[in-house]
């Protein structure tokens, strides 16, 4: 066969090739080893002087424009098969990198919101604190042991301050400059001088309640607390009060919690304002009653989301902080 009709039957059969595999067959048919041209350029060794003349330059031109018609070929399959690829709507999507709100800020923010659909505002105070907050306007005798360099991290200069070891001292703080009636929840960071271990953490969060009028009464406590944990929770929760101590309030509770059908759990403190709270911020306490209470956020959220380390919420690993 001549060079321009073999030219003619395999630009007409490229033309055709539209798969991946007819357009092979095609290059092994004309380019392979066999192929059809492969054999003419081949047979041209056997040839006479004159005759390689004239078909040698023909068939290497053949070649040639094969190799590229081929080669085009190739790109214009390969695209079309990446264009689909691009709106393949079966594919999956990819997932959007989008950060993560800390589980401890996630519970802070469900404080607000909860305790904010039953009045309460939320406030905050100094992390670094003076004795007289801390400590003697809540009632803490002089002598108190939670004063001791052991449990308080004093700051050396100036002397007298502290890192507060609880989020109480705000309580004094907002009635010296607010009268009752009053509801605020007080979220915020605390500081204790203790060894860490899954259970403790030298600075770690705590929140507030105090609510304060005519005729607050323990009652009135209670079912504040209830109608909390079982919003906060999102199940049945049985709320117990237990009689404990502290020097600001009377009487002081510790407040049990058995969530659906688990153990019973300690979740925080409470009580009835001490009257000597009151007098430290120039209330008169035969005029106004109250409740405060105090619990350990982190232990909040962990029994929310069953995490067994405190120390996971501190160290900013993103394996943990992405599953929230
Ligand atoms: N401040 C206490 C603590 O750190 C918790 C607490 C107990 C707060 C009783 C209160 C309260 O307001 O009434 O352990």
């Amino acid at each position: 066969m001549d060079i321009e009709a073999i030219r003619a039957k395999a630009s007409g059969e490229l033309e055709t090739a539209d798969t991946g595999s007819s357009l092979l067959a095609w290059h092994g048919a004309y380019l392979g080893r066999k192929g059809e041209v492969t054999m003419i350029l081949r047979s041209l060794g056997e040839k006479s002087l004159e005759e390689k003349k004239r078909l040698g330059p023909a068939a290497q031109a053949l070649k040639r424009d094969l190799e590229a018609g081929y080669t085009r070929k190739e790109r214009l399959l390969k695209g079309a098969a990446d264009a689909h690829q691009r709106i393949d709507v079966t594919m999956p999507g990819i997932r959007p990198d989008t950060g993560h709100v800390h589980p401890l800020t996630q519970v802070i923010g469900d404080i607000r919101r909860i305790f904010g659909g039953m009045g309460f505002k939320t406030v905050e105070g100094p992390e670094l604190e003076t004795e007289g907050y801390n400590f003697d306007k809540l009632n803490f005798p002089k002598n108190h042991p939670a004063r001791d360099m052991q449990d308080t991290l004093w700051v050396s200069a100036p002397k007298g301050l502290l890192m507060r070891t609880h989020t109480s001292p705000v309580q004094a703080r907002y009635m010296e400059k607010n009268l009752p009636p009053l509801q605020i929840i007080v979220p915020g960071r605390v500081f204790r001088n203790e060894a860490t271990d899954a259970s403790h953490e030298a600075n770690f969060y705590q929140f507030e309640g105090l609510m304060v009028g005519k005729d607050v009464s323990l009652a009135n406590f209670k079912y504040v607390i209830a109608e909390f944990s079982g919003q906060f929770f999102e199940r049945d929760v049985d709320v117990r009060f237990r009689p404990s101590f502290f020097p600001f309030t009377e009487p002081s509770v510790e407040i049990d919690m058995r969530i659906g059908s688990g153990p019973w759990l300690e979740m925080m403190g409470g009580g009835m304002v001490h009257p000597n709270v009151f007098k430290a911020v120039n209330y008169d306490p035969a005029n106004v009653r109250g409740f405060a209470f105090g619990g350990g956020l982190d232990r909040w959220a962990m029994v929310k989301y069953g995490i067994p380390d405190v120390r996971l919420f501190y160290n900013n690993d993103a394996r943990f902080l992405r599953q929230f």
